[in-house]
């Protein structure tokens, strides 16, 4: 266990309560989905995991360890624990994407050499190498949401916690993401994504915590989570369409084998 949440509860000003004594484990390696609906308290889970928000109640722990709030402590736990926003411009600020990527590694007190082994390995990871010397501002979203994520690798974080990373992002550029997310994971990066979406959730989650009203309704395996429709339907989701598939043909079959006395 990487990262866990005990009992957090979180009120915007105005009293909106967006986690409501939520509990989570995040597994070392894992694939994890933070499956709802919108206002379901998935942004601002993430907040908590890397400590920009601080619970109002319960606790956020590293490795079983209480996370300090300290500046020290926030300056380890990030460069940990990764986060990329699901909007880019909120993210990226410097001219050129190399600056922007080399932001967190020089904070981390990384010389040059370092740091410029350190932005070309997170650029080529993203395949966005070509993109060194571009100005940022003049970038295209999907090209924004990769630099945004090389700037977080660049920290080489144990875990990568992503706001939806696809949405924005047309088919090819959703695809042409998840394998670069498929392979920091296979390096091992343990990956936090939030979704509302459970076709995404089904293509590339090993493991799914459904969100609802600022608390997991259910966590489990991404096969047996997303199978469950009575469960599901109380987030107000249905389950992916290839297991909608799934489960029409099975129903047929058996309305069909049902039948088959009359043939
Ligand atoms: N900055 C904010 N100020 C006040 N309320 C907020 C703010 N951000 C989010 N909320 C509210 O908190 C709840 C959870 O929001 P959020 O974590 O963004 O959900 P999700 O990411 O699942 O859509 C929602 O009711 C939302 O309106
Ligand atoms: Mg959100």
């Amino acid at each position: 266990m990487v990262l866990e949440a005990r009992a957090l509860s979180y009120a915007y000003p105005g009293g909106v309560m967006a986690l409501d004594g939520l509990c989570l484990t995040v597994g070392r390696g894992r694939r994890l989905a933070v499956l709802g609906p919108n206002g379901a308290g998935k942004s601002t889970l993430l907040l908590h995991l890397n400590g920009t928000l601080k619970p109002q109640d319960g606790q956020v722990l590293l490795d079983g360890v209480a996370a300090a709030y300290s500046s020290a402590g926030l300056a380890g736990w990030r460069r940990r624990v990764g986060l990329v926003l699901q909007e880019p411009d909120d993210q990226l600020f410097a001219a050129t994407v190399a600056e922007d990527v080399s932001f967190g590694p020089l904070n981390l007190g990384l010389d040059q050499a370092e740091t410029r082994i350190r932005v070309a390995e997170a650029l080529a990871a993203l395949g966005i190498a070509e993109l060194a010397e571009r100005a940022t501002h003049m970038l295209s979203f999907g090209q924004k949401k990769r630099v945004a994520i090389a700037g977080a690798l660049a920290m080489r974080p144990e875990v990568l916690l992503l706001d939806e990373p696809v949405a924005g992002l047309d088919h090819q550029g959703a695809k042409r993401l998840l394998e670069a997310l498929g392979q920091l994971s296979k390096a091992g990066t343990t990956l936090v994504f939030t979704t509302h979406d459970v076709d995404l959730a089904w293509a590339f989650a090993d493991e799914v915590a459904l969100f609802n009203g600022g608390r997991v309704a259910r966590h489990g395996p991404a096969a047996e989570v997303l199978a469950d429709r009575a469960a599901l339907a109380t987030s107000g989701l249905e389950p992916p369409l290839l297991l909608e598939l799934g489960f029409r043909t099975r129903e047929e079959a058996l309305a069909g084998h049902n039948r088959q006395p009359h043939a």
